[in-house]
């Protein structure tokens, strides 16, 4: 019997896993060995749907999780998980309280150059476009938010910024830190310690909702950034890319020996 708390890991998948097949099957094997002595409650925190997330287990090495967190943290799902599992009610009811996809949808209207995602990556809770053919995607971004922020909305919708490229449009109660803060409420998980790893705009709700993180090597600029804007320490930058970056990352937390 072991007796100590297990920790809790929340990842997020692409190019964080992803990216290095070896590095991932290393890192796989490591983490399903913790989870199966009770000492790793592994969460995986994505934008990919829940079947994008399922088919990724055989085809690309992607670790089995405890629970899984998709759509940028508006749906939660617990095991065991079948593509047509239902996402926890309670946190979807909670999220459409304050959110009209129409609403949100109407914080991109008129932007020149936006493309709407193709309709399976939108939901009733999750409005999201492409703006890397608008003249300035940064521009974009301030105006999208500002239409927020001028429609007194920014306690119910937020707009999350990726890659250059994506923007979702999301409850404000949303996004995966809070999913993950919810998630552990919910099941009144008690660990030992929070531990996030991300590499792209929409894991950065991860790190502000908590202490402990993992930045890999190749994440984009919008996280990197987060070693000059806040002093929290402990956030580390690993030294290597994708999966070899979680995998250093989780030795520096010793998590890993
Ligand atoms: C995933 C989702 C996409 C989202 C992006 C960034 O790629 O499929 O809808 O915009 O993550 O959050
Ligand atoms: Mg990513």
């Amino acid at each position: 019997m072991n007796n100590s708390k297990p920790w809790i890991l929340a990842s997020d998948i692409d190019n964080t896993l992803t990216g290095d097949a070896q590095a991932l099957r290393q890192l796989a094997a490591r983490l399903a060995a913790k989870q199966a002595r009770g000492m790793l409650f592994l969460i995986l925190a994505t934008g990919r749907r829940l079947e994008q997330v399922l088919n990724g287990f055989d085809a690309e090495g992607i670790p089995e999780p405890n629970a899984i967190i998709s759509q940028v943290g508006t749906e939660i799902y617990l095991p065991p998980f079948a593509p047509d599992t239902a996402p926890l009610p309670e946190w979807d009811t909670l999220l459409r309280e304050q959110f009209s996809r129409n609403r949100a949808v109407s914080f991109l209207s008129g932007i020149e150059g936006l493309e709407m995602q193709p309709a399976e990556y939108t939901t009733p809770l999750k409005a999201s476009g492409y703006l890397d053919k608008t003249p300035s995607p940064e521009a974009a971004v301030s105006l999208i938010r500002n239409r927020i922020l001028e429609a007194k909305q920014e306690d119910a919708y937020q707009a999350i910024w990726s890659s250059g490229r994506d923007l979702d449009i999301i409850p404000s109660a949303a996004g995966k830190g809070k999913a993950i803060r919810y998630l552990i409420q919910f099941l009144t998980l008690v660990s030992r310690r929070v531990v996030v790893a991300g590499d792209s705009g929409n894991d950065r709700t991860m790190f502000d909702e908590f202490e402990h993180g993992i930045v890999v090597a190749n994440a984009q600029p919008e996280l990197t950034r987060l070693g000059d804007e806040t002093l929290q320490p402990g956030i580390y930058f690993a030294k290597q890319p994708y999966a070899a970056g979680v995998e250093e990352g989780l030795r520096n937390f010793g998590l890993l020996p």
